[in-house]
């Protein structure tokens, strides 16, 4: 099978490419990624060399290059995970949230439907539970739930499912969706909560928590995302929408409470003092309340199981963090966009 990732140069399609190109020798995979601030192909090094791999560096705003780049390596299926995937970015503006997750995803489908024509391939979209809004005290996210987003960013993941489905009900287009609640784990550039937390109790700064802390998120360990993705990719069925999360649901205060104790014990810190670092700061305007999935419908028809407790997975992340100083700091400190300039000629837009 040939399979291209989009957005394989990110915290989650890294993740995904590191997991399943070695695993599946017999598929061969193309990573297709404009390489905005995001990415870092670093996070693929051990990839080098490997026959079933090539990147191509190639943004989805530039129609023509979709075009040209789905019809040369004439996927089987498309795994859709390029985004602008940061809330407080897309508040403060969000143009590239439309350009890249509405257009972009709007030209991936455009590109597929022409190769519809002369072969059969499914496009895997890879979408976000936020696009269903807030719940309130009880309740959780099914696939049914009323499509209610808050920010500019949940508006354009969720325009991008709508044109997903319509591609599928007007063409004909074999697609299959996966909205997911919050991931975290290696490789998540540290602008989004558990990395940056990890990041500022390793670096002596403070931990901001938005309003009181009293948001919930429904946490998933990326692999067991990962996972999920490649379940659906087998034994999804086609036209269908799937919702990914692993029950791990907690208050942002809680959250950062057991981060400081994870990461004082497996960083020699002392628990009070990180404790005494957390500042609540001013919240984001339009903060959904809370999260939670119901990931009844996957595990039923396609027997997808989160493998990590909540806990097990932020001590791995938090020993990934620690072992990995020299990439958190040289993604911190934008070292690694020089790196992009040398052999990329820029380090993309956004
Ligand atoms: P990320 O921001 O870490 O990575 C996004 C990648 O997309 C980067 O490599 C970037 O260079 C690439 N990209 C952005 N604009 C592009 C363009 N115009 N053309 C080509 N490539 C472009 O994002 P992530 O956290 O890995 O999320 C991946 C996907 O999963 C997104 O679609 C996101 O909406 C979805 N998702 C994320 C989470 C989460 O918690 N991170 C949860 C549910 C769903
Ligand atoms: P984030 O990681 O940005 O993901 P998302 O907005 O997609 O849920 O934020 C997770 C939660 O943490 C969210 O409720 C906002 C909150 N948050 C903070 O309290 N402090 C921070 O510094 C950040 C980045 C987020």
């Amino acid at each position: 099978m040939r399979i291209l990732v989009t957005g394989g140069a990110g915290f989650i399609g890294s993740n995904f490419l590191n997991r399943f190109v070695p695993r599946y020798p017999e598929h061969e995979f193309l990573n297709v990624d404009a390489l905005t601030y995001a990415a870092n192909l670093g996070n693929l090094a051990s990839l080098e060399g490997a026959s079933n791999y090539a990147f191509s560096r190639t943004d989805l705003r530039e129609k023509d290059a979709v075009v040209a780049v789905v019809d040369t390596f004439r996927p089987n299926a498309v795994v859709h995970l390029a985004a602008e995937s940061h809330v407080d970015r897309s508040i403060r503006n969000a143009d590239a949230f439309v350009a890249t997750n509405v257009l972009g995803t709007f030209h991936l489908l455009e590109a597929c439907r022409d190769l519809q024509e002369r072969q059969s391939v499914v496009f895997h979209h890879v979408s976000t539970d936020e696009v269903y809004g807030s719940l309130g005290a009880t309740g959780r996210f099914s696939e049914t739930s009323r499509y209610d987003p808050s920010s500019p960013y949940s508006a354009s993941k969720a325009a991008s499912d709508h044109f997903v489905r319509a591609y599928h009900r007007t063409y004909g287009l074999p697609v299959k969706i996966t909205n997911c609640s919050n991931n975290f784990g290696p490789y998540q550039f540290p602008e989004k909560l558990i990395p940056l937390v990890i990041h500022h109790a390793l670096t002596g700064r403070p931990l901001p928590v938005y309003g009181q802390g009293l948001n919930v998120r429904d946490w998933l360990f990326v692999e067991d995302h990962c996972d999920a993705l490649w379940t659906v990719l087998e034994h999804g069925r086609v036209g269908e929408t799937y919702n990914v999360g692993g029950n791990g649901e907690l208050r942002n205060i809680d959250l950062v409470r057991i981060l400081c104790s994870i990461i004082a014990h497996e960083c020699q810190l002392d628990r009070e003092e990180l404790l005494g670092r957390i500042e609540l700061v001013p919240d984001r305007p339009g903060h959904d309340i809370r999260y939670a999935i119901d990931a009844a419908k996957l595990r039923t028809d396609c027997g997808w199981e989160p493998s990590h407790s909540l806990e097990d997975g932020l001590v791995k992340t938090v020993r990934w963090y620690r072992d990995n100083r020299a990439w958190l700091e040289s993604v911190a400190s934008g070292e690694y966009k020089r790196w992009l300039e040398e052999h990329y000629g820029g380090g993309g837009s956004a």
